[in-house]
């Protein structure tokens, strides 16, 4: 198994063991490390356990459903635990998300949980936000609105996604806009300031979200993130 897979491995699977109970309702997230939380959820179940999870994308559901495991809406039932992967992760566990794509809905399931787990290897660990683009997810028809009021704070926007040849369209219908900021010292300010443009329907941006981090290493072991923000 590849180093890096198995580091994602390991944190999912000891995020499930950890927080996961019988008989509960679970926010399941989206990409390479959810995944991982997905695939050992689907294990449970076939051991004879009662779990149902609400998907954060449609590929999440797609998985669900290879799994066996039950969806259910938003709230339907109350969210004992969401896990969910991060693209980048600062000392005091603000987040950067949405490099999948998925980020309202799975900022619409960490908002609904009792408890928001981050899986995740060391590479996502950084001294501060932003070396990675932010993704903000828009509306497509204010999309040159959304722009020229995003480009006064002054980041670089891709419109067209790396390695794309036209916009990224979201599980919503809408676009995401992958903004270049530089370091973020302040990402809740900047999430207020990017979700005041009409147009935005939301930011990458995690602050104050997450309640617990797994790192999973390439021995395949994992450990809980001490929070030193
Ligand atoms: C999708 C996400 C993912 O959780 C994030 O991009 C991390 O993905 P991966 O675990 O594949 O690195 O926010 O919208």
């Amino acid at each position: 198994m590849g180093s890096e897979i198995a580091g994602k491995r390991a944190a999912g699977y000891t995020a499930v063991d950890r927080f996961v109970q019988n008989n509960t309702c679970i926010g399941l997230g989206t990409g390479t490390t959810a995944f991982y939380a997905i695939e050992r959820v689907g294990q449970r179940i076939a051991a004879g356990e009662r779990i149902v999870a609400v998907a954060t994308s449609i590929e999440t559901e797609r998985l669900c459903e290879q799994q066996h495991i039950p969806v259910v809406a938003l709230l339907e039932r109350e969210i004992a635990v969401a896990i969910d992967g991060a693209d980048q992760i600062a000392p005091d566990w603000a987040l950067t998300k949405g490099g999948g794509g998925a980020l309202f809905r799975e900022k619409a399931v960490a908002l609904c949980a009792k408890r928001f787990v981050i899986v995740a290897t060391p590479s996502k660990l950084v001294p501060a936000l932003g070396a990675f683009p932010l993704p903000v997810e828009i509306v497509p028809y204010a999309m040159p609105y959304v722009v020229r009021e995003i480009r006064s704070l002054q980041p670089d926007i891709e419109i067209v996604r790396r390695g794309r040849d036209a916009p990224f369209v979201t599980d919503n219908g809408n676009w995401i806009l992958d903004c270049h900021f530089g370091e973020i010292d302040r990402p809740a300010a900047l999430d207020s300031v990017l979700k005041s443009v009409h147009g935005v329907v939301a930011s990458g941006i995690f602050a104050g979200l997450a309640n617990d981090v797994v790192i999973g290493r390439e021995d395949e072991t994992a450990i809980m993130l001490p929070q030193n923000g």
